[in-house]
Parts: C-alpha cells; sequence; structure tokens
C-alpha cells in the first residue's frame, strides 16, 4: 500500500480511497490543492478521476496537481506516464523537476495516446499537472513513479556480493535514474546466506542490438558468468524494456550489466531478497536448504500437500555444470559463449557479437574466449583457476539446516 505518511489526516480521511493495490484514484487534488504523494523503491500509480484501467473518462475543466516527494535530499523521483489518453485539443500534462510551476519542466504539454518516455527529478520533489478544458475528454493517464538514486554500489567498479535478506533490497544501473554510465560493466552476485534468492526485475531499458551486443542487462544461476548456466540477456528500451521474476534454483544469482561506448538509457531497477528456507516441526516433514553445492546446484523441491502440515519434500540433484565451470579443461565444445570480462567496455567491441556468438578466427579477442567463465573482475588472467579456487572454498560453508 502507498505509504500515507506525507497525505496529512484531513487529505487522507477527505481524498484519499485507497482500492486496488498500489492504485491511488484522484480526487481533490483536481479541486484546488495539490496532493502529495510519498515515494517508496517500487513503483506506485497515481491515475487522473474517473480513468477506470483505460475504459474511462476524465471530467471537463479539471486543473489537477500532485507532488512526489522523494522524501529526502539522497532521493530523487523517477516516473513514467503509462498509457494516457489525453486530448490535444485543450487537455494536457505537464511534469516538473520541482513542487512549483515555476520549477524546470521536465515536459510540457504532454498530450494524446502512446505511452510516453521516462523522467527523473534532479532534487527530492516532482509537480505532474493535469488540465482538462470544456470539451473532448479522453480516458486520462496512469503515471507509475517511485523514488530513485543510483544503488549500484561498488557493483560497477568490480564484482559486488550481496546478501539477500527478508527486507527487499535493490540494485540499479549506474546512475540511475540519470542514463547509465557508457562503458559500464557491472557484476552483483547476490547470494542468500541460508535460502534462495528472489530476484524482480522492476524495471529495465536497455539499448536494443542483435544478441545484446552493445548493451544487455544478464542473470546467471550461481556466482560465475557462463554461457550454460545464462538465465536472462535483455536489451529492450521503456516501454518494452523487460520485467520478471526469478526463484533461484541455488544460493546465488550474478546479475551483470554491460553498457558500450554511446548511447545510453534509463538502465534498470531490481529488487531482491531472500526467501528463507521452509522449516518445520512435523514430524514427517524433510526440509532443507541448499547445499553447499549450491551456486550451480539444479534441482527439485517438490512442495506436498497443501493442506496441513504442509509437508516439503527436497529431491536434489546435482548436476556437472559446475565442473565446466571450473576447469578450461572441461570446455565442452557445444558451449559456445566464453566472455572475459574486460571485453565489453571496449567501443571497439561494438560490432562484435560477444553475446551468443560463437566468435570467428584467431584475434587475441577470441584467444581469451577459450575461457568458458569469465573471472570476477580483474585478476590477471593467471589468476584466474585460483581465483575460482578461492572462491569455490569459501562457499564449502554452507552446510545443510535441517
Ligand atoms: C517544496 O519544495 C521546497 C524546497 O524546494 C520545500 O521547502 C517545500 O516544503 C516544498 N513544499 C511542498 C508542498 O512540497
Ligand atoms: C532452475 O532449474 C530448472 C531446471 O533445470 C531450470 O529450468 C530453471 O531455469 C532454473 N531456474 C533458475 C532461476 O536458475
Amino acid at each position: 500500500m502507498p505509504d500515507p505518511r506525507g497525505l496529512g489526516t484531513s487529505t487522507l480521511q477527505v481524498c484519499l480511497i485507497l482500492s486496488l493495490r498500489y492504485v491511488i484514484p484522484a480526487v481533490c487534488q483536481c479541486s484546488g490543492s495539490s496532493l502529495t504523494l510519498s515515494t517508496t523503491n517500487d513503483f506506485q500509480y497515481f491515475t487522473t478521476p474517473g480513468y477506470n484501467n483505460g475504459a474511462g473518462s476524465y471530467q471537463s475543466d479539471l486543473s489537477c496537481s500532485w507532488i512526489l516527494d522523494g522524501g529526502s535530499s539522497s532521493w530523487t523521483v523517477f516516473l513514467f506516464v503509462e498509457n494516457y489518453d489525453v486530448s490535444c485539443s485543450g487537455d494536457f500534462i505537464d511534469i516538473y523537476d520541482g513542487n512549483a510551476t515555476s520549477s524546470t519542466a521536465l515536459v510540457t504539454a504532454l498530450c494524446g495516446t502512446s505511452q510516453s518516455g521516462v523522467y527523473a527529478s534532479t532534487q527530492r520533489y516532482v509537480r505532474v499537472d493535469f488540465t482538462s478544458d470544456s470539451s473532448n475528454q479522453g480516458a486520462g493517464f496512469s503515471l507509475a513513479f517511485m523514488k530513485a538514486a543510483d544503488l549500484s554500489g561498488s557493483g560497477c567498479s568490480g564484482e559486488e556480493t550481496l546478501a539477500a535478506s527478508s527486507t527487499p533490497q535493490y540494485i540499479t544501473s549506474p546512475n540511475f535514474p540519470g542514463e547509465y554510465t557508457v562503458n559500464s560493466n557491472c557484476r552483483w552476485v547476490v547470494t542468500a546466506p541460508i535460502g534462495t534468492v528472489s530476484l524482480e526485475i522492476i524495471f529495465s531499458d536497455v539499448e536494443t542490438s542483435t544478441n545484446c551486443a552493445f548493451d544487455s542487462l544478464e542473470l546467471y544461476s550461481g556466482t560465475y558468468v557462463c554461457e550454460k548456466t545464462k538465465i536472462l540477456s535483455a536489451c529492450t528500451p521503456h516501454p518494452n524494456g523487460v520485467t520478471a521474476s526469478y526463484t533461484s534454483n541455488g544460493t546465488s544469482f550474478l546479475v551483470k550489466f554491460a553498457a558500450d561506448a554511446s548511447l545510453s538509457f534509463r538502465g534498470f531497477v531490481i529488487k531482491y531478497s531472500e526467501i528463507a528456507p521452509v522449516v518445520t516441526t512435523s514430524s514427517s516433514a524433510v526440509v532443507s536448504s541448499i547445499s553447499s553445492e549450491g551456486d550451480f546446484y539444479l534441482g527439485l523441491y517438490i512442495g506436498l500437500g497443501s493442506g496441513a502440515g504442509g509437508a516439503l519434500l527436497f529431491v536434489g540433484m546435482i548436476t556437472l555444470i559446475r565442473h565446466f565451470c571450473m576447469s578450461q579443461k572441461g570446455v565442452s565444445p557445444n558451449v559456445k559463449h566464453v566472455e572475459p570480462l574486460s571485453l565489453r567496455s571496449t567501443p571497439s567491441t561494438r560490432n562484435n557479437s560477444i553475446c551468443g556468438s560463437s566468435s570467428s578466427s584467431g584475434d587475441s579477442t577470441t584467444r581469451q574466449k577459450s575461457f568458458l567463465c569469465s573471472t570476477p573482475i580483474s585478476p590477471g588472467s593467471g589468476s584466474l583457476m585460483l581465483d575460482i579456487q578461492r572462491r569455490k572454498s569459501s562457499h564449502h560453508n554452507n552446510g545443510f539446516v535441517h
């Protein structure tokens, strides 16, 4: 539910009728006073009055105003207008970088039917005004908003390991909500200390290219960049950017983001948390968390019995994938994707189809591709195996939990 703290008691009681989850119907903010909405790290939405999921219509002669508050100077506001239908003969949306009409406009006189671009403030407030005249009403609009900051941490200067917990945390592209930094080469390993990782891409806006060769947001099962464990390679811009949810089979996901030297978009927001292992005292239950082999564990949970007791049967199977990712000697001929970390940050790779390409002949780039899995950030090539061994042993303290 939207946090009502910023609304004021009278506003809350008189104006705000919370109906559907995350949807705040607009009422009194269209009759004189602006409505301040506090933001969260998740998208919330508001609509013009009468929007009715696009099937309704706003009234004539409206003058509506919403102020979106990032809550402190640490946060800016990120937003986009969802599907909208605003008659261009006298009705329009204005969005300001600030809480007053004297603030710099992010967009003025937005009207028509389409999906708009994305907008970001440079400080904690955004003001959205909607004006309608006496004729030709459209359906109105729904607007998505969240508070925003660059939550890329240290993942773009070296691989960053993040511990998931039951409280959701967030990763963004570097410089979010601004356009992502060119030549980015970022990795985050999200690990669940005892359970599994729930990971959700809640926004993405990445330059498109064949095989995501220019810019890409990638997700891997486990802690290595390895073609065998790749789950996603995304490169489509808003409003068609990928949004999706994943639950890890093992204890970790690796998130990789790479951008070339030109054409930046807004990037992404990922939400992650830990799903704790189910523990029950029922005598018949067998419960386990993921084993120490979790990084490349592929297995199967089968939940049995939705009724009382809720017994959970753990059926596990360790595959040999980890083997393939641990050793160059284990290179299998059908594993095509081999990607040294350093390659993506150079402009000259722009025309290389690195993602999914089986590569061509004999230059140094191809030679480097003989590594099945790329190294974490920046060890010299000679330290690859050492590093993997170190990382492997560092995970051996994850025991079974009963
Ligand atoms: C508008 O922004 C100013 C700072 O720019 C702040 O002092 C003021 O409280 C804000 N007012 C509202 C209604 O958000
Ligand atoms: C989990 O394992 C199944 C079966 O191998 C696979 O299809 C699925 O993509 C895996 N999911 C993740 C998130 O790794």
